[in-house]
Order: structure tokens, then C-alpha cells, then sequence
């Protein structure tokens, strides 16, 4: 593989059918200015010296001293070629695991040796977020950014805050107030980003911190970047990597802002072109029932990407709606209590690129799901079992057979939100509940307790 890189190997272009604008990338836009569209990063392929096959990624293992080798994101760069090395920034993301579960497997209904689960809560700030980051951080730096922003539901606000120290970029990250995980909000805290509550949900801290970034000049890291979405990529690639470089038949990921859903639909599509890959696996979308537009405007309303040429009306109608319902989003699975995801556009082309599935579950079935995987596997935040509890929802509906392979992105560690967790096992919430015995401060009547 070349060292060399070519300032002109990339480009950002608007994804409106109607626009398809196009900007260098030096130019640092969350929207088209033409026409206020979502931006992709795009590539002069023939530009960029891709291995012929994705094995060869695989000989960096052997050169982990290197440090754009030993990272997860950047060990794929090819893939990924907006920015000369000398501006990647890297924390050491993305070293997480493919992990074969069995006994999750049962619980879905699933054949042993199908079900695998990608543990992106293993990332250096505890969630896929640091994928993402170390390709938009990279970006800042390139255009020289000094101050950046972020609106979240906790984990974003977590790795910008952990990858803004580290680039020495101040920081400021916007969350709904009483509506983050505490081990989140502890992150952004302690990593020393300056942390603004919001009376309102995401969706507010969304719309703020847009025109926040515009007055001020800041560099906006939401998944509205579209290099973003470019490091998220690599969470599939390294899935293919665990199969042997094999694509599986399902990828199953939680839906919120809609980022990782966009950016895997992308990937795919680029392996695909590339002759990477054979094949594009499927895609299943799950979001909670409290927080369900996405299953709303596909499922209900067909809402379909058709080229670009997305009915708009359909989302204006179905927002003026939950305006006029005063709406706000509710489930455990607080970091997917989101209504108006920014990436919707985006998310739609996945489901064409994938032929997609959506569905919806409720936080009873999210929680039991969690349980599942922490009794079993090493477990995960909320949102991230939103996987496990759509698969199951699929695996009776048909939809998924007992044998086809399926790798579900559990995209948060559990101690992300030790609270859902306690509250489930103490509180007795739910089947697979493991609650603490009490005992008094005596030997003989502590050994009875013990089972
Ligand atoms: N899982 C976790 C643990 C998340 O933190 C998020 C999003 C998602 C799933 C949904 O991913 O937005 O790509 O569809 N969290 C964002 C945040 C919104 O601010 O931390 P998505």
C-alpha cells in the first residue's frame, strides 16, 4: 500500500438530488450552503491507491507501533482519504471486539455460531462515538479549528470532550437537561469540557448548537459532519474483519440521530463499488417506541429514498404534528430519545443500499434484552440492546431465519448508565432481574443465603 496521499483524493458534496453541489475539503460545513441539505465525503477513487483486497488491511496487526496502524479507524485510511497523515488524530479507537454469543443467540431463537456481537462500548471513551471522532477531530485540525461544539444525548458529548483535550481544542457540549446517563455526564465533566444543560430535549440542544457553531465560528462534531460519518465506516470493516473478511446477512444497529445507520449504508455501498465486497448485507434499524419517528415516516407514511428525491412534505407534515402535539421523546434508552433525526436523508439511502427493515421496541424489551447481554455477554448501555430486542422482534416475525449470520452493534458499555441497571435488578423490573440479597452481619446466616 502507498504512503503517498493526494490533497485532491476527497471532496464534500450535497446528497440533494436537485443540488449536488460540491466543496473542497477544506471547508468546514454541516450543511450545503447552496441548499441546506446533508453533505457526504466523497472520493476521487481512482485517485487513491486501495489494496485489491481487504485482507491486506489485516497486515497492519503486524505493525501496531505505528500509530495510524494501531488504530481502528485509521488502520482502514485508504477508505477514508480526506486528510493527509501528519492531521489524524488518534486516541487508539476502534481496538473492539467481534464477539460469537451463543447463549444471546437462544434468547433471539437464533442457530449457535449466527449471532455476533460488536462491542463498541470497548472504545476509549466507552462508546462508537470515538470512531467518528478521530476522523472529524482529524478534519478540525486539518482546517484549523480552535474551539468546537456538540449537542448529545451523553456519548457524544463524552468522546468530543475526551478528543477536544487531547487536540487542545476548547469545547463546549450541549445536553438536555435530567436527560443524560450519569456515567456520560460524568465523562464530559471530567474530560473538562464546558457543559451546557439545556431546558429542553436533543432535539433543541440540536437546533441551538447548529446556530451556536454558525455566530461563533465553532467546529460542530454532531454526525451532521459528514467526516464524522466517515470513522463510523470503519465500525463495518472491522466487523468483516472478524467473519474472515466476510460480509454477514444482517447488520442490526440501534437508530437515534441516524449517523451509524447513514455511515454503514455508505460503507457497504463503497466496498461494493470498489469490488471489496460481493455482496451488501441487509439492515435492520431499531428504534425505541417512545422515540419512533424513523418507524413512523418508513413503516407508516413509506417514506423511501427514490434517488434523492425524498418527499419532504411528508417529513415537514409529520414534524409540524409533533410540534403541535408539544412531542418530546421518552424512553430508557435515553441516548436514542431523539424525534428529529438529523441524518434521516441519509438513513434512507442506507435501507435502499441494504434493502432495510425498521422496527420499534419497547423499554420493556429493551431492559430484558440488556440483562441478556450482561448475563451472558459483556454487557451493554440501553440503546445498545435496542439490537438484541429487534432481532428477537424480527427472528418471530420471519423476517430473519434461525441460520442466517447477524452482527448486531452494541454501541455503548454498560457503565455508561449504571442506573437503568440498577433499577432493573433491584427494583425486580423485569424477568432476567438478579436483585442484591440482604443479610445481616452474621456468618451462619450468610452462608444459608447462599445458593
Ligand atoms: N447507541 C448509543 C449508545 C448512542 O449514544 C447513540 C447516539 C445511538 C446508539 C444512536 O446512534 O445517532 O448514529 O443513530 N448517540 C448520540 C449522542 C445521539 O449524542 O451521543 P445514531
Amino acid at each position: 500500500m502507498s504512503k503517498q496521499k493526494h490533497t485532491d483524493s476527497a471532496f464534500q458534496k450535497c446528497i440533494n438530488f436537485d443540488c449536488q453541489a460540491e466543496f473542497d475539503t477544506g471547508r468546514s460545513l454541516f450543511k450545503c450552503p447552496q441548499c441546506g441539505d446533508l453533505l457526504d465525503a466523497q472520493y476521487n477513487w481512482d485517485r487513491i491507491e486501495v489494496p485489491d483486497k481487504l485482507s491486506d488491511f489485516g497486515k497492519r496487526w503486524a505493525n501496531r507501533n505505528d500509530r495510524l496502524d494501531f488504530s481502528g479507524v485509521w488502520r482502514f485510511r485508504e477508505l477514508l482519504d480526506f486528510c493527509p497523515d501528519k492531521y489524524k488524530v488518534t486516541i487508539g479507537e476502534g481496538q473492539t471486539i467481534l464477539q460469537n454469543n451463543d447463549d444471546v443467540a437462544r434468547y433471539v431463537r437464533m442457530r449457535p455460531s449466527c449471532l455476533y456481537l460488536q462491542y463498541e462500548g470497548l472504545n476509549p471513551s466507552g462508546s462508537f462515538k470515538d470512531n467518528g471522532m478521530a476522523a472529524a477531530f482529524s478534519h478540525a485540525m486539518m482546517v484549523g479549528a480552535k474551539s468546537c461544539a456538540c449537542a448529545s444525548t451523553g456519548n457524544t458529548s463524552a468522546s468530543v470532550a475526551l478528543y477536544a483535550h487531547t487536540c487542545g481544542l476548547k469545547c463546549t457540549v450541549f445536553i438536555g437537561s435530567g436527560r443524560i446517563a450519569f456515567g456520560k455526564l460524568s465523562q464530559a465533566m471530567d474530560y473538562g469540557a464546558q457543559t451546557i444543560q439545556i431546558r429542553g430535549d436533543f432535539d433543541d440542544c440540536m437546533r441551538q448548537v447548529q446556530d451556536v457553531c454558525t455566530r461563533l465560528g465553532l467546529y460542530l462534531l454532531n454526525s451532521l459532519n459528514p467526516f464524522r460519518l466517515e470513522g463510523q465506516k470503519t465500525i463495518m470493516y472491522r466487523i468483516i474483519e472478524g467473519l474472515g473478511w466476510d460480509v454477514p446477512d444482517w447488520i442490526v444497529v440501534p437508530g437515534g440521530n441516524l449517523g451509524n445507520s447513514s455511515a454503514f449504508g455508505k460503507a457497504f455501498y463503497e466496498l461494493k463499488e470498489m469490488g471489496l465486497i460481493e455482496r451488501i448485507p441487509r439492515m435492520a434499524i431499531i428504534n425505541a417506541t417512545g422515540a419512533d419517528t424513523l418507524t413512523e415516516l418508513v413503516n407508516n407514511k413509506k417514506l423511501v429514498w427514490n434517488d434523492g428525491k425524498v418527499e419532504q412534505k411528508i417529513i415537514d407534515d409529520y414534524y409540524a404534528d409533533l410540534t403541535d402535539r408539544n412531542f418530546s421523546p421518552r424512553t430508557c434508552a435515553s441516548a436514542i430519545e431523539i424525534s428529529r433525526p438529523v441524518n434521516l436523508k441519509k438513513c434512507l439511502r442506507s435501507i435502499d443500499i441494504c434493502n432495510g427493515v425498521v422496527r420499534a421496541v419497547t423499554d420493556d424489551q429493551i431492559c430484558d434484552a440488556k440483562a441478556i447481554v450482561g448475563k451472558y455477554g459483556l454487557g451493554c448501555e440501553p440503546a445498545s440492546a435496542a439490537t438484541i430486542a429487534g432481532l428477537k422482534h424480527l427472528r418471530a416475525e420471519g423476517i430473519i431465519a434461525a441460520d442466517e449470520r447477524v452482527a448486531c452493534v452494541l454501541t455503548g458499555h454498560p457503565l455508561k448508565d449504571p442506573n437503568v441497571t440498577v433499577s432493573y435488578h433491584k427494583d425486580r423490573q423485569g424477568q432476567f432481574c438478579n436483585p442484591p440479597v440482604e443479610a445481616p452481619n452474621d456468618l451462619d446466616e450468610i452462608i444459608k443465603l447462599i445458593k
